[in-house]
């Protein structure tokens, strides 16, 4: 996620606002850059990759304004380059902004604003802005801003400057966030708190559709055209801690990010009234051939890539297959004609995936990425490319990664159902309209945690737990297994439920827990089957379960309750609980969630 800082500030110095940008990090970053304006004009200094590249632009440069805007980027537009880094500029030069967010309508004023002779000299989504305000621009700064935000769809926030009122900074807020900083004599923008924190713990968070004037006169706030007044609050936590937002580890706070994370990325790439989907760039003549898919993909990634293999069978009718990457790479696969490849990766750079991909990649008739990390290999090697916009992801568990590649993985597979015609439009409204409601459903799953806590207390001294589910909730059960093992070392597997009699039968006894994902779907009787399997043995059972299913409380030991939903988005829903518990269960065990031992963020070596 990119990171914003602005300074209104006599005290201001080229060491303030580098140590203030190095204190957002932490939210990832592939380029940064800095705005001033001095002498009455706008001076900007960007660079592609770390903060220390900017320095050293920045070595024998003396900065002597009191206003600036600086940003550390995470490319959703357009390559990590120093062209795409922020602060983005309009035609005269005079108008400089930042930028956390994304416009999704920038493509149409892309061309609207170009049609009147703007130029624009980077791919990013950003610079529109810029041009568009020029565009407004009719003496009044502040009325152009207010007029260029009414042209503008999606989630925002900008910090903007303008040599031609040099006295100001204006910030807008809508869905990203702004908090202002209030020191003794001086401002701050920022995306978030660390970056002013060292100078003052007194910060107003901006609200929705909120512009903000910084100027000598204050901070002035208006909201759909009326002043309002913000609370200003006193923040108590130290550098560390709101870096990781008051939660204890970056894995809890990433779960917790999950309903805005899909939000964003849903934001723009469909219309649940008309029915309609539009993945950026995504060529439909070409799905309209494809009769086959194959997905690679590793870990997490894998259990993705699997859930999808059912979505696409059976609801775009076509073939699909699942491979796990470090076995595609040495595999012969016979491929039929018309096939599709679909890699996914939340980095874009495990080896075994780039492997597996550039094996496969010659047979198949063309080949998606969808990926996290813009820029990234596979995102390049890719005929197209679907970014999850999930932002970084600190922790080493995937955790808002794995729902955002899920959102994406629906929507393509709406999407090919309704090019080859195989969805009626009204199922397609009705499960869009679904999509649209997860990240309440999530954030009602989110609130459950302290019951999800009880489960994992009464269950951490375990050394074995067995995870079941059937059809498209099986990848689940391989995830929550997954999440398991790996952050509280305990040994875990996940099975299809029919399995059970088949092996893992054996392994029951009165103390390993067997965690079922059982909603009342199609395969619901064949699942308390397996249930009645294992109680029958003695065993310990905690089932994931739909909200109305109220009567299985009486036959298991625990139950976690999730919102009623079409049968098929149950995996996204139940994911939820699993990593609530995996994280709940490596903290009761005294392990470093979000650095478990032996483990990488993103594996690029075989
Ligand atoms: O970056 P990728 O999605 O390609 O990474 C694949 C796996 O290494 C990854 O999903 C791993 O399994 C997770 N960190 C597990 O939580």
């Amino acid at each position: 996620m990119c990171g914003i800082i602005g300074f209104f500030s006599d005290s201001l110095s080229k060491e303030k606002i580098i140590d203030s940008l190095k204190r957002l990090e932490y939210r990832g970053y592939d380029s940064a850059g800095l705005a001033i304006i001095e002498d009455k004009k706008i001076k900007r200094y960007r660079c592609k990759g770390e903060i220390k590249e900017l320095e050293k632009k920045l070595k024998n440069i003396q900065i002597k304004a009191n206003i600036c805007i600086a940003h550390t980027r995470w490319a959703t537009h357009g390559k990590p380059s120093e062209e795409n880094a922020h602060p983005h500029t309009d035609c005269t030069g005079k108008i400089s902004i930042v930028h956390n967010g994304i416009i999704e309508n920038y493509l149409e004023l892309r061309e609207k604003l170009k049609k009147k002779g703007h130029v624009f000299k980077s791919d990013t989504d950003t610079e529109i802005f810029a041009h568009l305000i020029e565009d407004k621009l009719n003496k009044n700064l502040i009325n152009a801003v207010e007029s260029a935000v009414k042209e503008i769809k999606g989630n925002y926030a900008f910090a903007i400057i303008s040599s031609l009122e040099p006295d100001k900074i204006i910030a807008v807020k809508k869905g990203a966030p702004v908090v202002i900083g209030i020191g003794f004599d001086e401002y701050f923008v920022s995306s978030d708190i660390p970056a002013f924190l060292k100078y003052t713990n007194k910060a107003i968070f901006l609200q929705d559709n909120d512009i903000c004037v910084i100027s000598k006169n204050g901070i002035e706030i208006k909201n759909n055209d009326k002043e309002v007044k913000r609370l200003v609050q006193n923040i108590k936590w130290d550098s560390e801690q709101a870096e990781k937002k008051g939660f204890s580890h970056f894995m809890i706070k990433e779960i917790f990010e999950q309903p805005e994370v899909f939000e964003d990325t849903i934001l723009g790439r469909f219309n649940e009234e008309k029915g309609e989907i539009h993945i950026e760039g995504l060529d439909t003549e070409k799905l309209k051939r494809i009769k086959n898919i194959r997905l690679i993909a590793c870990g997490t990634s894998y259990h993705a890539a699997l859930a999808a293999k059912y979505l696409i069978e059976k609801y775009a009718g076509i073939s699909a297959i699942a491979e796990i990457a470090s076995e595609a790479r040495y595999s012969e696969p016979v491929i039929e004609k018309n096939t599709l490849l679909i890699t996914i990766s939340q980095s874009g750079e495990t080896a075994d995936t780039i492997a597996a991909f550039n094996n496969i990649k010659k047979k198949v008739d063309f080949t998606i990425a969808i990926v996290n990390v813009v820029g990234s290999t596979l995102s390049r090697l890719a005929d197209y490319v679907i970014y999850t916009h999930a932002g970084p992801e600190i922790g080493v568990a995937s955790t808002k990664t794995f729902t955002s590649q899920m959102a994406v993985l629906y929507l393509l597979t709406f999407q090919i159902a309704r090019i080859k015609k195989k969805m009626t439009t009204d199922l397609i409204k009705k499960y869009l309209k679904n999509l649209r409601k997860m990240p309440e459903f999530i954030i009602e799953i989110l609130k459950s945690k302290d019951e999800i806590k009880k489960i994992a207390d009464k269950y951490y001294e375990q050394k074995d737990f067995l995870y079941y589910g059937r059809n498209v909730n099986y990848p689940i059960a391989l995830e929550g297994a997954l999440k398991l093992k790996e952050i509280s070392y305990i040994h875990a597997e996940g099975y299809p439920a029919g399995e059970i009699k088949h092996g893992p039968i054996a392994l029951i006894d009165d103390k390993v827990p067997n965690i079922f994902v059982a909603p009342e779907s199609r395969l619901y009787g064949k699942i308390i089957n397996n249930i009645e399997e294992i109680k029958a043995r003695g065993g310990k059972v905690i089932v994931i379960t739909n909200n109305k299913n109220k009567k299985i409380s009486k036959y298991v030991d625990d139950v976690i309750y999730i919102p009623d939903v079409d049968e098929d988005f149950y995996p996204l829903l139940a994911v939820i609980p699993m990593q609530l518990l995996a994280y709940f269960i490596g903290v009761k065990r005294g392990i470093n969630v979000d650095k478990p031992r032996n483990l990488a963020k993103s594996v690029t070596v075989e």
